[in-house]
């Protein structure tokens, strides 16, 4: 396994690569991997010739107040969770080596799209992850490049940028990787303090009584919403910021649920931010 830091020598492995005929698979991570990770990873690699993995902490998708400087970091661990996995190389690029001037182009996806659910609590998200992703794919020049569930917004995006801008590749959405109490796998739940972590099963309790309801026939968007927010309430400390039930292709509000929907929502427990969704189809 190769760890490439330089821009020029990734894009001349991807061309040597491809030139032999191998398909490319690519997993964008900011790393502290985990087995949603993992899961992308032994994906690609069934799907693809030559696997490439890259760690960033992308700068520009967060906010000022948001967790750059604590986000969580370990290389190391990385790698060793990497390697044996058959991963061909790392991309471990620094920031002033992917944003040497600064960023004065963005990739922005305009309309509604990264305006709501995630985007109106976080407004430089999506144009800082729009951005990072283009780069990385002109870098990386992968066939096939592969993003989890658990980001349903972020993939939504992602697949619209990639038709809009004729991006010659594969966006592979993969299932959510959760833990036994069903909270979804994600690099920032190492914030949460024990308690914390106990209380945050309730995201997918509050998932799991929305497909329940659904089951049985409800189709108002107020009435699981309204059912969720109870559950939540259960656990104290968690400041709920969406409950959002859409359309998934579109992300567009459903009043009333039909065809394919995504339920999603977004929370703080204590400082930490979490977000969860399912995926049905009616
Ligand atoms: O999902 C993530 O980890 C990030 O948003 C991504 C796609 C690697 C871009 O920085």
């Amino acid at each position: 396994m190769k760890v490439i830091s330089s821009l020029k020598e990734m894009t001349l492995f991807s061309k040597k690569a491809s030139a032999k005929g191998s398909i490319i698979g690519f997993v964008p991570t900011m790393g502290y991997l985990h087995e949603g990770h993992l899961s992308l990873v032994r994906r690609a690699k069934k799907e693809c010739n030559v696997v490439v993995v890259s760690i960033f902490v992308n700068p520009s998708q967060f906010g000022p107040k948001e967790d750059l400087a604590k986000y969580p970091r370990d290389l190391k661990r990385d790698l060793a969770l990497l390697r044996p996995l058959g991963v061909d190389v790392v991309f471990y690029p620094q920031a002033k080596v992917m944003y040497p001037f600064g960023c004065a182009a963005y990739v922005d996806i305009g309309g509604n799209l990264t305006k709501k659910l995630c985007g109106a609590f976080r407004p430089v998200l999506f144009k800082g992850v729009t951005t990072i992703v283009a780069k990385l794919f002109n870098i990386v020049l992968p066939s096939k490049a592969y993003f989890g569930q658990k980001d349903a917004q972020q993939c939504v995006v992602l697949e619209k940028m990639v038709k809009d801008l004729n991006f010659p590749l594969q966006v592979v959405t993969l299932p959510t990787v959760r833990e036994k109490d069903g909270l979804a796998m994600s690099s920032r739940n190492s914030y949460l303090a024990p308690d914390e972590r106990k209380d945050a099963a309730v995201i997918y309790k509050s998932l799991m009584l929305a497909r329940q309801m659904i089951k049985k026939g409800v189709r108002s968007s107020i009435k699981i919403k309204s059912a969720m927010i109870k559950e939540l309430n259960t656990v104290k400390h968690i400041e709920l910021q969406y409950i959002s039930i859409v359309k998934a292709e579109t992300l567009e509000d459903l009043k009333t649920l039909s065809g394919e929907i995504i339920i999603a929502l977004a929370l703080k427990i204590g400082k930490t931010r979490l977000i969860d969704n399912i995926r049905l189809k009616l």
